[in-house]
């Protein structure tokens, strides 16, 4: 049985030195490894065998399977590589031919408003700031003068991060990018001797309410805070500002409104509108009566001051919170604020 064995590996050996091709491959395959194959017949023969015989036998026949096997893996590759080969050589390249356009992205359309709001205030002197999104009840409501239970804070219905409650100063997603005034002229009016006051800075960023959505309204958005504190600052340079930039954004002959509000933070307290061109100022969905809300604005309240480390009897302030999203809305005739996350790429091609 050894020599029959020594026999089918020669034998198999040596066919497979003739095989060229695929269909050649599997013929071999069959014909040495396949069920019918001498080699499988033989292995069912082991019975006949002795039990002296039958390890000697059993271990040889295997030898020869795993001969078989990998000179049998080593063609299969060789030919494999052949083919390539020759499908290279085969292959004719026309570099005349045009590229093919990889499609490009673009910024999107917040991204867009963002940074044109950048520009303008930093041609107007102010510093882009950035503050934390994840914030404490404490900077987001108590140090701007909203005490725990104050009715103003049901203007903003709020996200708490509910594994870090801690009693009266639980951790909460930021309701307004209000809360980065307290930090900014925290750091300002410290020791820092690189920042003294005064300041003048935007604070951009994600705010986040348990809103009802609607075509103005989202449960995320973005606001542009803006903040001057110095001694002498008054409500005409709080008007001058927001009406250049009015008019920086869409022309001399915008037509803006204040209207007196109220915010714990700023006495006196206003919101600043914009004429609506969507509907030409007739009134439309989105504004509702022909003014689009841009923001709420107001003289620092005097309380806030002190809680960011400033003396009221020596300086004023103006601050102001802008939605970038309301602003893009009128800049780009976008009539609903839910297409800015839907991610629809028929509403990102256009811009
Ligand atoms: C505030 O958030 C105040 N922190 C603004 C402020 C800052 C006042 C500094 C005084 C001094 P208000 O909730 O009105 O205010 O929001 C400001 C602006 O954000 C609105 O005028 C509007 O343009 C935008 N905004 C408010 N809620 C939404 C919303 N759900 N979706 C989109 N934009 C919104």
């Amino acid at each position: 049985m050894l020599e029959k064995l020594n026999a089918i590996e020669r034998l198999g050996l040596d066919a497979l030195k003739s095989v060229m091709d695929e269909a050649g491959l599997e013929a071999w395959r069959v014909a040495h490894l396949g069920r019918s194959s001498a080699l499988t017949l033989l292995f069912n023969e082991f019975g006949q065998l002795s039990r002296e015989e039958r390890p000697v036998v059993g271990q040889r026949a295997n030898e020869v399977k795993k001969t078989l096997e990998s000179a049998f893996a080593i063609r299969s590759e060789e030919i494999l590589q052949a083919a390539l080969a020759r499908s290279i050589e085969q292959e004719q390249l026309d570099v005349t031919l045009p590229g093919r356009r990889l499609p490009l992205g673009r910024l999107h359309p917040d991204t867009r408003i963002l940074r044109e709001l950048y520009r303008i205030f930093g041609d107007m002197g102010f510093q882009v700031y950035r503050s934390r999104e994840v914030e404490s009840d404490e900077y987001n409501f108590q140090l701007l003068n909203f005490p725990v239970g104050h009715p103003a804070r049901d203007m903003q219905d709020t996200y708490f991060v509910e594994s870090e409650l801690q009693g009266e100063n639980p951790v909460v997603l930021r309701t307004h990018t209000s809360p980065g005034q307290i930090r900014a002229m925290r750091e300002y009016s410290g020791s820092n001797p690189h920042h003294p006051p005064p300041v003048r800075i935007v604070l951009p960023g994600m705010v986040y309410r348990y809103e009802q959505v609607d075509a103005r309204h989202e449960t995320q958005f973005d606001q542009v805070e803006g903040l001057a504190v110095g001694p002498g600052i008054t409500f005409s340079d709080l008007k001058g500002t927001l009406a250049d930039l009015a008019r920086r954004l869409f022309g001399q002959n915008v037509r803006t409104r204040f209207r007196a509000s109220y915010f714990p933070f700023t006495e006196p307290s206003a919101e600043f509108d914009i004429e609506c061109f969507l509907c030409g100022g007739k009134g439309c969905n989105v504004c509702g009566g022909g003014w689009l809300e841009i923001g709420g604005c107001g003289m620092v309240h005097p309380v806030v001051l002190l809680n960011g480390g400033y003396d009221p009897e020596i300086y004023t302030g103006f601050a102001f919170g802008l939605g970038a999203q309301r602003i893009a809305m009128l800049r780009y005739g976008i009539n609903d604020i839910r297409y800015f996350w839907e991610n629809d790429l028929r509403f990102l091609e256009q811009l």
